[in-house]
């Protein structure tokens, strides 16, 4: 039965950059969602920036931006690293919008009308000078207990002690310097207490893994305290209504984000809202949540919904945090890894495999062992999986005019069969999030198909031409079994998948696929899928890793957010990207072309082996470019941009047929491809792998 399946990931902060800790949860979230589309169902996945917030107010005041620029400057960088690891969302949009404003409002207005908001003053420290609440983590002073200086206003980072804000010794404002005041305003809060047997119910329901639930039990027992969800001017968020001056707390109208996302979809998509927010919704809501938000997700957001009328989540799919060679992911060791930097030196799908082969349902934290990760995808992906297909393809082409054999070599009818009975228990293991069990099973396929080859030896056999009808036979049957482990492999490595569907041509692997075969059909050549992972790409991550550190660390000093979340729970957040000059806007379109025009240009992949400059032109650079069939010469214009040794040992994007124009310096073969608005200049990159004399199209 094809079931409706709207999914999550948590809202990354739109204050920091998204690193391999964030991609744990998008990758286990794109993974799931994939196997679910692949099983005919109908999903939808949205994810959205978490835009609000004291951090991004001030973090856009440092930059001398407004928030709404920071957030789209944000949503734009995040985007682009979730692109770049293949993540698969419907919608990736943001909390600061209209359709999350209605919701949030709604939902408030609801439960104000239940009886279930209550309004009272709460002492907070002020900053005078900065006429603003200073949220705990903006407040600064000496530790009560170590006198160590200037330490939170929750917790001191050389003792480790906690305590509260106004236990701090000589307090100032993080934000001035200041010397804060306590004051008094009127906060709203909403009455959890009164949704406690609700609540001590949804979480004993299966929505919530058991180490989870017993945790929270411990909540209850403590008893729930009423939830203070008001902030006071300034503030970057939306005002409540009929409260003026007042704003919704970010985490309030956060996960309320999942709505006003979904909401924008279905105004896209022509979908039923309350088919599938409704409180009779025959939908199912899965949240992929980090262990250090579950309080957010399975107390307030369930009895929200609850009480205002919506229907409560399915199922929350809780992780672990990851480390980096064992230890918390640490800016100072160079092993806080951006998503940015991993995509500048090695492949989205390794990382994916990875994280794959190490994901269960548990919320046990999760290692990033940088040589385990080099071994395991060496050995697994290239090794047994890979291979598989670059050892035999080529015969058929080479020897069979591409077309695969009629019948399967018959001693391997029974190993097809068994890679096809596996199907059933793979699939159980993604559904229930168990993907190292899945990858462990599909690992031990791959090794039967290498005994298999192993023990048939097709080079071996190549050599005898009396025996090309057994050559056929036993190359199709490994291509049956590749075929088999790339549908497997599919939700986690949806590059390579589709790559191999070209290869074989096949139509898109589906769920449904494993009783298609591959038999009697041509096949394309085969083109390389997948390199290994080198040690040095590994060093020049960890080297650009602590580089970025050094740049960015003067910016950081109001990291932490204001959730309560500190150092032991939380993420390192910190960095404001928000240095950055506005970029111009972009210009428009050009005129639309065909493809007939398009393909007339011809763009190559170019080498750069020298960069001079020119004493007397203030813009150009000689460049000396090894297209691969020719060594050019290229005058470009990108000498404000960067320095000549910068450039040298460079790919680029060369336009390889354009007419030779003769300049005062010499005769230009060639146009180099860079992106600009005037202000920047940014050359283009072909990914590393890429070689001189490539054609690009
Ligand atoms: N904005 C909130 C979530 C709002 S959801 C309505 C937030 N943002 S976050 O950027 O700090 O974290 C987003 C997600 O990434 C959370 O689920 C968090 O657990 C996860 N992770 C952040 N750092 C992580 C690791 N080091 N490891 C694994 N997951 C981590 O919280
Ligand atoms: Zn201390």
């Amino acid at each position: 039965m094809s079931r409706k399946i709207l999914v999550t990931s948590a809202l990354p902060y739109a204050n920091g950059s998204i690193h391999l800790g964030h991609m744990v949860e998008h990758v286990q979230t794109d993974i799931w969602v994939r196997f679910q589309r692949m099983r005919g169902h109908e999903v939808w996945y949205v994810c959205a920036d978490d835009t609000h917030g004291t951090p991004v107010m001030l973090a856009a005041e440092k930059a001398g931006i407004t928030p709404e620029q920071l957030i789209t400057q944000a949503r734009e960088e995040h985007l682009r690293d979730f692109m770049g690891f293949g993540i698969s969302y419907d919608l990736y949009y943001s909390t600061h919008t209209e359709e999350t404003k209605h919701f949030a409002n709604l939902i408030y207005t609801r439960l104000r009308e239940a009886g279930l908001i209550d309004i009272r003053p709460v002492e907070q420290f002020y900053d005078p000078q900065r006429k603003m609440f200073l949220p705990d983590r903006f407040v600064k002073g000496e530790c009560p207990r170590c006198h160590a200086k200037d330490q939170y206003g929750d917790s001191c980072e050389a003792c480790g002690a906690t305590y509260s804000t106004t236990e701090l010794i000589d307090p100032y404002s993080a934000v001035t310097g200041a010397k804060p005041e306590r004051r008094l305003s009127d906060h709203h809060f909403f009455k959890l207490g009164a949704c406690a047997e609700f609540l001590k119910h949804w979480t004993r329901s299966g929505t919530i893994p058991l180490a989870a639930a017993n945790k929270l039990g411990e909540w209850f027992e403590a008893g729930l305290s009423d939830w203070d969800i008001s902030r006071d001017k300034p503030y970057f968020g939306f005002e409540i209504p009929g409260a003026p001056d007042k704003f919704f707390y970010v985490w309030l109208d956060a996960p309320v984000g999942y709505m006003g996302s979904f909401q924008h979809l279905a105004a896209q998509k022509n979908l039923d809202f309350d088919a599938w927010w409704g409180v009779d919704s025959e939908a199912e809501l899965h949240h992929f949540i980090g262990k250090d938000i579950l309080y957010f997700h399975s107390l307030f957001w369930p009895a929200m919904l609850a009480r205002s009328g919506f229907r409560t989540p399915t199922q929350l799919h809780v992780h672990g945090f990851l480390t980096v060679n064992g230890a918390k992911m640490s800016k100072s060791r160079g092993s806080f890894i951006t998503a940015g930097n991993y995509l500048n030196h090695l492949n989205p799908e390794h990382l994916r495999y990875y994280y794959a082969a190490k994901l269960n349902a548990s919320v046990d934290d999760l290692d990033l062992s940088l040589d385990d990760f080099t071994a395991r995808v060496n050995s697994d992906l290239i090794g047994k999986y890979v291979n598989l297909a670059s050892r035999t393809a080529g015969f058929i082409r080479k020897r069979f005019t591409g077309r695969t054999a009629r019948n399967l070599h018959a001693p391997a009818e029974d190993l097809v069969q068994r890679f096809r009975a596996a199907g059933d228990s793979i699939a159980l293991a993604y559904e229930q999030g168990e993907f190292s069990k899945a990858m462990r099973d599909i690992m031990a396929l791959a090794d039967l198909a290498n005994q298999y080859v192993d023990a048939n030896k097709p080079w071996d056999i190549a050599k005898d031409a009396s025996r090309d009808a057994e050559l056929h036979a036993v190359c199709t049957a490994c291509l049956e079994l590749f075929r088999l482990l790339t549908l497997y492999l599919k939700p986690v490595l949806p590059k390579v998948a589709m790559e191999v569907e070209r290869l074989l041509q096949i139509p898109e692997l589906s769920w449904e696929a494993i009783d298609a075969t591959v038999l009697d059909q041509p096949i394309e050549e085969y083109q390389h899928l997948m390199a290994r992972v080198d040690a040095k790409q590994i060093e020049a991550l960890l080297a650009a890793s602590s580089e970025t550190v050094k740049e960015t660390a003067h910016k950081n000093e109001s990291g932490k957010n204001e959730s309560g979340k500190n150092e032991s729970g939380k993420n390192e957040s910190g960095e404001s990207k928000s240095t950055k000059a506005n970029p111009a806007p972009p210009a428009p379109f050009a005129e639309t072309i065909g493809i007939d025009d398009f393909s007339k240009i011809d763009l190559r992949v170019g080498r750069i082996l020298k960069a001079e400059a020119i004493p007397e032109a203030d813009k150009l650079l000689k460049l000396t470019i090894d297209l691969g069939l020719e060594i050019r010469t290229v005058f470009a214009g990108i000498k404000s941009a960067y320095t000549p040794e910068s450039l040298e040992g460079r790919l680029t994007v060369v336009v390889a047929n354009l007419a030779p124009r003769k300049m005062r310096f010499g005769e230009s073969q060639g146009m180099v491809l860079a992106a600009g608005d005037g202000q920047g200049i940014y050359i283009l990159n072909p990914d590393s792998g890429a070689t001189p004399g490539m054609r690009i199209k």
